[in-house]
């Protein structure tokens, strides 16, 4: 009995310390989204962040990680919610209402929903919505990197208990222009053909996404206890694996954003070392920066082309 309130009581400080990805007081819900964007709210309907909300519960390991971490029910569960399902309401009138929804990826909608949504914004205008929508919390697709991290923010596990003790995965195989470009992909807005990013956004979330990948694992580094646990090492594999991409793309453009990261990657990462975090900051500021040049970045179309296939099949119109 004590060592099961101790778990409680140790998963709600986690639970209070996972980056909230959405704000439960300002959650729309995709119904009010799909007044507008129907098409897009069709495609999401198609993925398994829609069907999360249904199969995740229901799944033989779901309740086995949940058990393992002191859970009675994922779907009440903070911990789970923050990457599985879609919170709206205030207090205590707060419901899960969805999986993985529109305001995970484009951020909670209340105060920018109106902002946003004027057609034919008068040209000497455009300008200065966006940037109130995105002050107010918006996710824009065009920005990269506040998408990229976005996504790696649930793609990658930052709850060491999580992984070690709920044997969850500690993240996905993420890469930014596969995982973005197969069943995720709905741009049907601005376009009816859904058709793929442009070759030069992919190339901005190749380069983009793998660092982002890497200050993030570099802060999970930094909290880990456990230098021989599943999480360290699966972060260290990770971090390996997301510096000697980050090498070769700045190998290959030489620009200097790239070079800052691979110089800044270039050092020894002790386990459980809270400096790791200053590195982490210099990543992101770095991707951050990369993420809005005008540079051209054609060395990266052969790296592109090794990619894999895009992850789950694109919504044909
Ligand atoms: C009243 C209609 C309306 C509603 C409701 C609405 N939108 Fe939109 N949305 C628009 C319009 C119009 C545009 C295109 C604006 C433009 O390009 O000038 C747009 C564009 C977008 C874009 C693309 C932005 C970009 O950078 O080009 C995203 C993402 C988006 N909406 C998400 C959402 C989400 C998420 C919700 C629900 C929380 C939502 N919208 C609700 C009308 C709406
Ligand atoms: C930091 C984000 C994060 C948290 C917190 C999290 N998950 Fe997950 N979970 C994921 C991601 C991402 C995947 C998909 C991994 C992949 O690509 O294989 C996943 C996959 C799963 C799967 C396998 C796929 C499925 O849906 O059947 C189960 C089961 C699962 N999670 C259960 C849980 C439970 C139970 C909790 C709470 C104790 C939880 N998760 C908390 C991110 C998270
Ligand atoms: C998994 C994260 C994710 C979810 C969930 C999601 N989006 Fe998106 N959305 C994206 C990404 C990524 C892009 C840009 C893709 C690209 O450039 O290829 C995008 C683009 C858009 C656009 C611009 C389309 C265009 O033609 O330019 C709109 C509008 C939009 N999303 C609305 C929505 C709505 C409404 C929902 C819910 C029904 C939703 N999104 C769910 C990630 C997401
Ligand atoms: C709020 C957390 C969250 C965010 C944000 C998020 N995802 Fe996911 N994603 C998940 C979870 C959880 C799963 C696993 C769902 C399942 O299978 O039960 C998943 C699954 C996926 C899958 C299917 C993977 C497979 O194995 O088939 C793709 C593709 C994907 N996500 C892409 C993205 C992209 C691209 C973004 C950002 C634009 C993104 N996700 C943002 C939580 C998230």
């Amino acid at each position: 009995m004590f060592r099961k309130l101790m778990t409680v009581t140790a998963l709600s400080l986690l639970g209070a310390s996972v980056q909230a990805v959405s704000d439960p007081d300002k959650v729309m819900g995709p119904d009010e989204c799909a007044e507008c964007h129907d098409v897009e709210t069709s495609i999401w309907e198609e993925t398994h962040h829609f069907n999360t909300f249904e199969t995740m519960p229901a799944s033989d390991e779901g309740v086995d990680i949940a058990e393992r971490m002191g859970i009675d029910d994922p779907v009440e569960a903070p911990l789970c919610q923050s990457c599985h399902l879609t919170v709206m309401g205030e207090g205590n009138d707060a419901e899960v209402i969805a999986g993985v929804s529109c305001e995970s990826c484009h951020g909670a909608g209340a105060d920018w929903i109106d902002v946003h949504s004027e057609e034919d914004k008068p040209a000497d205008q455009v300008d200065a919505i966006w940037a109130e929508s995105e002050a107010a919390g918006m996710i824009r697709p065009g920005n990269i990197h506040a998408l990229a991290s976005n996504c790696l923010s649930c793609h990658i596990v930052p709850q060491e208990a999580l992984v070690n003790t709920g044997q969850h995965t500690p993240g996905s195989d993420f890469e930014l222009v596969t995982y973005s470009q197969g069943e995720v992909r709905h741009n049907t807005y601005h376009s009816e053909d859904n058709r793929p990013a442009s070759i030069e956004k992919q190339r901005l979330m190749l380069a983009v996404g793998v660092m982002v990948e890497a200050e993030r694992a570099l802060r999970a580094l930094a909290e880990a206890t456990n230098a021989d646990g599943d999480y360290a090492t699966s972060m260290q594999a990770r971090l390996k694996h997301a510096g000697d991409r980050i090498e070769q793309y700045a190998e290959a453009t030489g620009h200097p954003d790239l070079n800052a990261a691979a110089q800044n990657l270039a050092t020894d990462v002790a386990v459980g070392d809270a400096g790791l975090n200053a590195i982490a900051d210099n990543l992101a500021s770095s991707a951050k920066n990369l993420s809005v040049t005008d540079a051209d970045l054609a060395a990266l179309d052969s790296f592109l082309d090794q990619l894999g296939e895009p992850k789950g099949d694109v919504y044909e119109m």
